[in-house]
């Protein structure tokens, strides 16, 4: 099965292996509409189509998207439940462009505490797209990066306390490793969307020697093109990784 591509590609020296995007503005752009939130988020998941498209066509390998925090557990229950039933929705209408696309779905965070329908719908769309072979898209779902610090360390302390795994076993590849993201590479770029400049507790320990793309375009008028730009920076980038 092959990604399908369009013509008006364009062409990049170099690829980044795996991107990361922080997806914002989702609320600004319902708001300055005089649209309930809940239209950002459905206009936002248009734009989520978009790049995943355009990611799975420039042969990225990994695409990891925050779609939903820890910390959001804190918004309304109207809107938490607003997103919880479009995640169902959106996974449940993606999975013939996932499939036709040749892209894999993965999620990581704690999806534990996804209520039991999204779960489902989840696990559904993971286990039908498993024998893609393209892009890798991976969903970060009730994430925060200090709590994937914590079980990482939570599960190498009871390694050592086992007799497993010794102290100085401990190294930074036992971290990475222990990371819901084990075995994946570090993400090369991360995009941010709607102006803001901070990291929202977003994979803290992978994103060391990222290269940051932030953009004023709110989430839901991102898409093709946009990623495109991010693309033609990390393209203008020089990556050092702290030599000279
Ligand atoms: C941030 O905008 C966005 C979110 C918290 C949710 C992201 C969800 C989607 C893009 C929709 C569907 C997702 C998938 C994966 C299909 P915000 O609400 O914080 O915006 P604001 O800062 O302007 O209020």
């Amino acid at each position: 099965m092959k990604t399908e591509t369009r013509s008006d590609l364009p062409v990049f020296e170099r690829i980044p292996r795996h991107v990361a995007v922080i997806m914002d503005g989702n609320g600004r752009w319902a708001k300055s509409r005089k649209l309930p939130r809940l239209e950002g988020h459905k206009r936002g998941a248009k734009a989520v189509e978009e790049t995943v498209k355009a990611a799975a066509e420039c042969q990225v390998e990994f695409l990891t998207l925050y779609a939903f925090s820890v910390e959001n557990w804190t918004r309304p229950s109207s809107e938490i439940k607003g997103l919880m039933s479009l995640l169902v929705q959106t996974l449940k209408q993606y999975e013939k462009v996932l499939n036709k696309n040749n892209i894999r779905l993965q999620a990581i965070g704690r999806l534990m505490d996804l209520p039991e329908t999204v779960h489902r719908q989840l696990q559904k769309t993971i286990t039908s797209t498993a024998h893609n072979t393209g892009l890798t898209l991976i969903l970060a779902l009730s994430y925060s990066g200090r709590v994937e610090l914590v079980e990482a360390a939570r599960t190498l302390a009871e390694k050592v306390r086992q007799g497993d795994l010794k102290t100085s076993q401990i190294n930074e590849k036992a971290i990475s490793d222990h990371l819901y993201t084990g075995g994946l590479p570090d993400p090369d770029l991360l995009i941010r969307t709607s102006g803001e400049m901070r990291l929202s507790n977003f994979l803290l320990w992978q994103i060391s020697y990222t290269e940051l793309y932030l953009t004023q375009v709110l989430w839901p008028d991102f898409g093709r093109e946009e990623f495109f730009n991010a693309l033609r920076s990390y393209n203008q980038r020089q990556r050092r990784f702290g030599t000279v």
